[in-house]
């Protein structure tokens, strides 16, 4: 079956229905747009126009185009037959079977029924349908015309003919879209959770500053560190995904929210929206000082490991000696260590050597930008200055196990396995998702293949027995790959 050349009603003219309106009509297709606020489907078609006139403006659509798409949508008073109905009302399960009810009343057999929910099983609202397998989740991401993913939600009942025309007809659309069984949170919802989990324990632990975190994670290439995007997310908003998707995991403590971020939400905190979340607005967050080095003095310089970070001190220090089967990556200075962490804390590396010498732990250099978390086991002179030698700048944080981009990029990956093990998506499914859904600057697994399988297990390990809760369990999918 092929949707390709279908009449689409949309339903719901807010933010992502006047998106999804768009898309379809500049894909050619005839599409009437309801809501049930009298004058909103009108509104938006209204706002549309001056949308596409921007565009028109900008050089980045001709005239004739943008006029032709806005004389495709056509506001309707009273829902209508269609091939292919996209449903993006309010997020209430209720509120949606009873629309699916009407709709079924009106519509053909063999119309298809999309939801655009977030949050709500699909499986659950196809319940009582009398055609359940023509309802499939087709669940954009905002901005819509600008976000390139589509996931296609497949409940327990939907065909899979219907969710391949729905996948197909997202690809002519000029979408990546990926497969997903009906999961709480889908694929991107799911995966990205420790994305703000990880800064979150971060902070009830006091082991960073909100500034510090995001500024290592950006420079690990993320556009927005967690703390800001939560920030522009809003807490409220965030807070309830972070709880829905625990509820729906029958209170997994792996996806607990934080107490952090109830405290915010319940100061109405709320981030940009409200003025003041973790930074206060129109400020946001501050700007991290700049810092000096000198490149202290060894007699004797050991490279030791393999792998991109080995190199990478290689090349900073050409004349060091290299000592390539060792079961840590850095450099030995003299008696001190400078090592990526390995999921240890800096004074657990340090007590257990002999001589109790100096340790600093440094965090994943992903990169591109220079900030870097590290720290010491409290004994060491000048851990900056090593550091700074490879271009980087160092920023202290409290000795905790991971420091900060290992443990959010050790966690993603994690989450990510365990969706694969549990047939939501296949590992490239993950990789678009992440990439094109939320702006990720890598998949999970592409940064499983750069950093190791092995490194990233032991790591985990580490968490594990260092927080003993389920939040750091492996996925036996990753633990297999190893
Ligand atoms: P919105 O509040 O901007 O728009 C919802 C529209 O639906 C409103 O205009 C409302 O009048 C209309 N409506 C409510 N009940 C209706 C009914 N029974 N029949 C017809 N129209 C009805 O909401 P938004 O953000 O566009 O979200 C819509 C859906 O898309 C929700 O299911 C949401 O979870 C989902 N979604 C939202 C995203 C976002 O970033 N806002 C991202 C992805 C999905």
């Amino acid at each position: 079956m092929t949707l390709n050349d279908s009449r689409i009603l949309v339903v719901g003219a807010g933010l992502m229905g006047a998106g999804i309106a768009q898309v379809a009509a500049q894909a050619n297709h005839d599409v009437a747009l309801f809501d049930a606020r009298p004058g909103a489907a009108e509104a938006a078609k209204a706002k549309l126009a001056q949308t596409l006139d921007g565009l028109v403006a900008k050089g980045r659509l001709a005239a004739e185009a943008a006029q032709e798409a806005l004389a495709r949508i056509t506001p309707v008073d009273a829902l209508c037959t269609a091939d292919l109905v996209i449903e993006a009302i309010v997020e209430n399960l209720d509120v949606k079977r009873g629309l699916f009810a009407d709709l079924e009343a009106l519509l053909p057999a063999e119309a298809v029924i999309a939801t655009n929910t977030s949050s709500i099983s699909v499986t659950a609202l196809a319940r009582g349908m009398k055609r359940p397998e023509r309802l499939v989740g087709m669940h954009f991401f905002n901005p819509v015309p600008l976000m390139k993913l589509v996931e296609v939600v497949s409940g327990l009942g939907t065909a899979p003919e219907v969710a391949q025309a729905v996948f197909d007809l997202a690809h002519r659309w000029g979408k990546t879209a990926v497969h997903t069984r009906s999961t709480p949170g889908f694929i991107v919802n799911r995966i990205a959770r420790p994305y703000y989990a990880e800064a979150l324990m971060l902070l009830q632990d006091r082991a960073a500053r909100p500034e510090l975190i995001d500024a290592c994670l950006r420079a690990a290439g993320f556009r927005m560190g967690p703390c800001e995007l939560m920030d522009l997310i809003g807490h409220d908003t965030n807070f309830a995904v972070t709880s829905s998707v625990f509820a729906a995991n029958f209170f997994d403590r792996r996806f607990t929210p934080s107490l952090v971020q109830q405290e915010l939400v319940d100061a109405g905190f709320l981030g940009r929206k409200s003025g003041r979340g973790f930074y206060r607005y129109p400020e946001g967050a501050p700007a991290l000082p700049g810092c000096g080095f000198a490149v202290p003095d060894a007699k004797r310089l050991v490279v030791h490991g393999q792998g991109f970070v080995a190199e990478r001190f290689a090349a900073a220090f050409p004349h060091a000696e290299r000592q390539v089967l060792s079961d840590w990556v850095g450099l030995e200075a003299d008696r001190a260590q400078v090592r990526l962490t390995d999921g240890r804390t800096a004074r657990e590396i340090a007590v257990g050597r002999e001589l109790q010498a100096p340790v600093v732990v440094f965090d994943l250099p992903l990169g591109p930008g220079p900030d870097l978390a590290y720290a010491t086991s409290g004994n060491f002179s000048d851990p900056v200055g090593w550091l700074s030698a490879l271009g980087f700048a160092p920023r202290e944080m409290v000795d905790v196990p991971g420091l900060v981009v290992a443990r959010t990029i050790a966690m993603l990956i994690n989450e990510a396995a365990d969706a694969v093990q549990q047939g939501v998506c296949d590992e490239g499914g993950a990789d678009a998702a992440m990439k094109l859904g939320v702006n990720y600057p890598a998949g999970p697994f592409e940064w499983l293949g750069h950093w190791g399988a092995g490194a990233v297990v032991a790591l985990l390990d580490r968490l594990d027995a260092h927080y003993r809760g389920e939040r750091y369990r492996i996925s036996p999918y990753l633990r297999h790959t190893t």
